[in-house]
């Protein structure tokens, strides 16, 4: 039981800046000691710095910070797979760009243990766009894309060492869906399950279901949360709030069924930006939910499904 944490300041997937600062304030809410109440060991790695790369111009010209979301990608993935070795990797962002190292590593490191990789991506957002589709040439648009091996990618991005499977691929909480990214999704196996269908149906139910499909693959899973799955009434500090999220409740229900099943092996926290927070609120909130993820909860045993018997 330990868990990594690497301080993963990019800033880059975006035009607006804040999200540098999302590290220290995960820290300073208290991440580290809520997981050594949990009985986890910790190691904080701090604050990682981007590689220098050098590339060519992409042929989109919206795209920006491109050198330096690829930097970040080389050294996040390397550090994925190294950290995966002796523990939980916790990615602390960070806008999501990150995501294009964390899980691109994490499936490497996946493959070498011949198992495959699942991704759980909570976010108001689907996160799907490649370098030739994004309007807003904002990279943070684009790690599912990436992962899963959609094309325009590489060059400049280094070519993943493995490709996510879209069925291996859950999307929960989407509100804000560009028509490319719509389009794109219609051709792939991803599971979508956007607002509506939580209104309809409740949230445990699909993601039992996914968490069913990693366990019977042997699968290990990486969960990546961006504060915007959230509503932006509890959650106001990130930079691309979509009113309608998930709920409180919903999104520790989440977490702790993320914690019962056993299955979650890396975890994102990503897009905080403390610059847009409200005394702390968001990142405090963020840290609560980890803890959910890593085994708080209200009595000491699963909760069992009220029968009414
Ligand atoms: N689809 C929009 C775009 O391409 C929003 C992306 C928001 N992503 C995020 N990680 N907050 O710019
Ligand atoms: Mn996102
Ligand atoms: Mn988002
Ligand atoms: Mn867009």
């Amino acid at each position: 039981k330990h868990i990594i944490l690497i301080g993963a300041p990019v800033d880059s997937g975006k035009r607006n800046q804040g999200c540098r600062m999302g590290p220290d304030a995960l820290r300073v809410a208290g991440l580290a000691a809520a997981a050594e109440a949990l009985g986890y060991g910790v190691t904080d790695l701090g604050n990682l710095t981007p590689e220098a790369a050098d590339v060519a111009p992409v042929g989109n010209p919206a795209v920006h910070s491109l050198a330096e979301t690829v930097g970040w990608t080389r050294t996040l993935a390397a550090e994925a797979q190294r950290a995966a070795e002796t523990g939980m990797p916790v990615f602390l962002g960070g806008d999501h760009a990150l995501s294009l190292g964390s899980v691109s590593g994490m499936a490497a490191y996946a493959k070498a243990q011949g198992k495959p990789l699942f991704v759980l991506w909570l976010d108001a957002h689907s996160d799907f766009h490649t370098l030739d589709t994004t309007d807003s040439g904002n990279l943070h648009g684009t790690p599912v894309a990436y992962v899963t091996g959609r094309p325009s990618f590489t060059p400049p991005f280094p070519a993943p060492e493995a490709v996510v499977p879209g069925e291996n691929v859950c999307m929960i909480g989407l509100r804000s869906v560009d028509p490319a990214e719509r389009d794109a999704l219609e051709q792939t196996d991803i599971t979508v399950v956007d607002m509506r269908a939580i209104d309809e149906s409740g949230i445990v139910a699909p993601l039992r279901a996914f968490l069913e499909r990693v366990e019977a693959a042997g699968g290990l899973l990486h969960v990546s949360l961006d504060v915007d799955f959230l509503e932006p009434a509890i959650a106001p500090a990130v930079g691309t709030t979509v009113p309608g999220g998930a709920t409180f409740r919903e999104a520790h229900l989440v977490a702790e069924l993320l914690h019962d099943s056993g299955l979650v092996r890396s975890l994102d926290l990503v897009e905080l930006n403390p610059f847009l927070d409200e005394r702390g609120r968001t990142a405090s909130l963020m840290v609560d939910l980890a803890a959910s993820l890593l085994g708080k909860r209200i009595f000491d045993r699963p909760t069992r499904p009220f029968t009414g018997s």
